[in-house]
């Protein structure tokens, strides 16, 4: 099923790698094909096809930009099922949820075809008569991605859409366990006609070698990256001696607070939505459910019932909820987490524990308390741990209390309370009755430990693009 062309990584044209690496299932441990393993002199080689590839496809009109990345946000929907069962098999999303993340992706394109033809310039106010001031921006250059298993196809949207539209070109390392799906969708950017070179996949075993080429090379003038906080932070580190404009999107540890006034058997469903949203392995998903004391019981209650009927199975089944964890170490960082909160006191009410290969039980932890691992690091995992409040102001204050910042949310049903704790949130993002608010045209993106930046939207492809003012005389 894993085409052989994808043995090969996509500079200009496909190319063999000197050696491979095996990409397995994790639903069954199978090995499902075997990717290009690239470093240093492949990264040397796409640095110059994309410095070349960026000296055309800047001078190419922002409308024929936007006709291609039409064609290629087409290509990609009329694909959609193959895709997504792609993306199901090398990264065990239940493929429902991988064909709504498939139209997702090709949302970024779709709004980003648009908005190649709203870069704009300004015409400046001039303080001599014989001046004239204006702006123009440009497309800042060559872009490097790396990206995350956890969003195959809408984490290279995301990042590559609002790039080829500024006129950028862009070189991806996706994730070695997920890189199938990004050599397919650049496949079908080549066959709509994309220009060779404009945006290149290159799968490694090991990303450093490659990563520090392009670290390291003036001619990468941007750097995107969707990961950890600490890998973010190297990249920053490692981006100062040339300069290069970063854009971080980090960890997270999402608050979710509802409050006694909500709809319960809606606030489950969002909680449910945001939590076990890809088996609880996005930068999004709730890590903290904080519940007023007044529905506390009822909310855990219910919650516990929904959560019981999630189906936990074959990825590529259209009845799962659940697949897999994405490998080993994931699953042992659940376990952890699990272990260490009821050592530490607390309840589990529901699952608890591993089904089988990389399978975990979806999970309900109660009396939980700030001092247990889960409460301060990122689980990863299907564990949802539920935690009772008094007041607004005392939600807020445990809802901020952590160096991240990338999503929280709110249910509740008092206007000016959802405005008032909206505003007090110290997060990039704030769901309000809404447990999955991410779409395309909205910015994305955290603030403290969670990033540095904005992805989506008119925001992100500002992150691509220069200012350059021009001072006209006319004596
Ligand atoms: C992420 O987890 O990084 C992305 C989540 C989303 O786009 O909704």
């Amino acid at each position: 099923m894993i085409p052989s062309t994808y043995e090969r990584y996509l500079t200009d044209d496909w190319h063999h790698a000197t050696s491979t690496f095996p990409v397995t299932s994790p639903a069954d441990g199978s090995t499902i094909g075997h990717a290009a393993d690239c470093g240093a002199s492949e990264a040397e080689a796409a640095i110059d096809v994309s410095w070349r590839a960026f000296e055309s496809w800047r001078a190419t009109t922002p409308f024929e930009r936007s006709a291609l990345l039409r064609r290629w946000q087409e290509a990609i929907l009329s694909q959609r099922d193959e895709i997504a069962e792609l993306m199901s098999t090398e990264m065990g999303k239940p493929v429902r949820e991988s064909r709504a993340e498939v139209a997702y992706a090709a949302g970024f394109i779709e709004w980003y075809a648009e908005e190649a033809k709203r870069v704009e310039g300004s015409w400046l106010a001039s303080a001599r008569p014989n001046r004239r001031a204006l702006t123009m921006r440009q497309p800042i250059g060559p872009a490097y991605a790396v990206t995350p298993w956890n969003f195959p196809a809408a984490m290279i949207t995301r990042k590559a859409a609002p790039a080829l539209a500024a006129g950028c070109t862009m070189i991806v390392k996706p994730a070695e366990q997920a890189p199938f799906t990004a050599l397919r969708l650049a496949e079908l950017w080549a066959e709509v006609g994309g220009p060779s070179g404009t945006l290149q996949v290159l799968p490694a075993a090991d990303p450093v070698p490659m990563t520090k080429v392009m670290m390291a090379d003036p001619r990468i003038r941007k750097v995107t990256f969707t990961g950890s906080t600490e890998v973010g932070r190297l990249l920053y580190r490692q981006s100062a001696d040339t300069l290069k404009r970063l854009s971080l999107e980090l960890g997270g540890h999402a608050p979710y607070i509802v409050f006694d006034d909500a709809d319960v058997d809606r606030a489950v469903r969002e909680v449910i939505a945001c939590k076990f949203r890809n088996a609880g392995q996005t930068c999004v998903c709730t890590n903290r459910i904080y519940v007023q004391a007044g529905i506390h019981d009822a909310f855990t209650a219910a919650l516990v019932e929904a959560v019981a009927k999630l189906r936990v199975g074959d990825p590529l089944s259209a009845e799962t909820d659940i697949g897999p964890l994405i490998d080993e170490q994931g699953m042992e960082k659940v376990e952890a987490h699990v272990a260490d909160a009821v050592a530490r006191g607390a309840t589990v009410l529901l699952g608890g524990s591993r089904v089988d290969g990389l399978f975990f039980q979806p999970t309900v932890v109660t009396g939980v308390d700030p001092d247990m691992v889960l409460m301060h690091e990122e689980t990863f995992g299907p564990v949802a741990p539920v935690l009772v409040f008094d007041t607004e102001e005392e939600a807020i204050e445990r809802a901020n209390a952590t160096p991240y910042g990338l999503a929280a949310y709110v249910y509740t049903n008092d206007l000016a309370r959802a405005l008032r704790v909206s505003e007090a949130l110290e997060y990039g993002i704030v769901g309000v009755n809404d447990g999955v608010p991410a779409v395309p045209h909205a910015p994305f993106g955290g603030v403290k430990q969670s990033g540095i930046g904005r992805e989506g939207g008119h925001w992100g492809i500002d992150e691509y693009l220069e200012v350059k003012y021009v001072s006209l005389g006319i004596e």
